[in-house]
């Protein structure tokens, strides 16, 4: 059994996937509907894999004996002025992420919760790999600048990306 403290805060951080989910959709419409598919795709599946880290911990909640309360999504924003901006908006929220999974942590160990101590370890690693791979394309980005066969390189790169769910890894 969950405490309130420990379920409450779980349910935050659905609706934080949630918010995720919804901002890479944003950028994916953004980069879909200025000519840049590769982009969209790769933020598009980053749409996908935020709905599964929710689902996890909606899961993970109602397997604990909770129940998970869904909140309003807050707004997003709607477009960004060049791919750089995007990914590093992208980097920035994910290490707010990142500081969010590191105080639910810091919770279920104070609450002695060695499940919850458990499951968070998946997300612990994700979100090395999230920031990892955020930086990566910034620092190919940055490489290119405004070189537009660069760019243009770059989005058929990022449009062989394919979603691949967790459990398949
Ligand atoms: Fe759900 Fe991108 O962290």
């Amino acid at each position: 059994m969950l405490s309130k403290k420990m379920e409450e805060a779980l349910n935050a951080q659905i609706n934080a996937e949630m918010w995720s989910a919804y901002l890479y959709l944003s950028m994916s419409a953004d980069f879909a509907s200025s000519g840049k598919p590769g982009f969209a795709n790769w933020m598009n599946i980053q749409f996908q894999e935020e709905q599964e880290h929710a689902l996890k911990f909606l899961n993970y909640v109602i397997s604990r004996g909770g129940k998970p309360v869904l909140k309003p999504i807050e707004a997003v924003k709607t477009s960004w002025s060049s791919p750089l901006e995007a990914f590093e908006d992208t980097l920035h929220h994910e290490q707010k992420v990142t500081s969010l999974i590191n105080e639910l942590y810091a919770l279920a160990t104070e609450e002695k919760d060695y499940a919850t101590q458990s499951m968070l370890k998946w997300f612990i690693d994700e979100q090395v790999e999230e920031e990892e791979t955020a930086q990566g394309i910034i620092d190919a980005l940055r490489m290119i600048s405004d070189n537009g066969f660069g760019l243009y390189t770059l989005d058929k790169e990022l449009a062989a990306r394919v979603y691949t769910p967790s459990t398949q890894e």
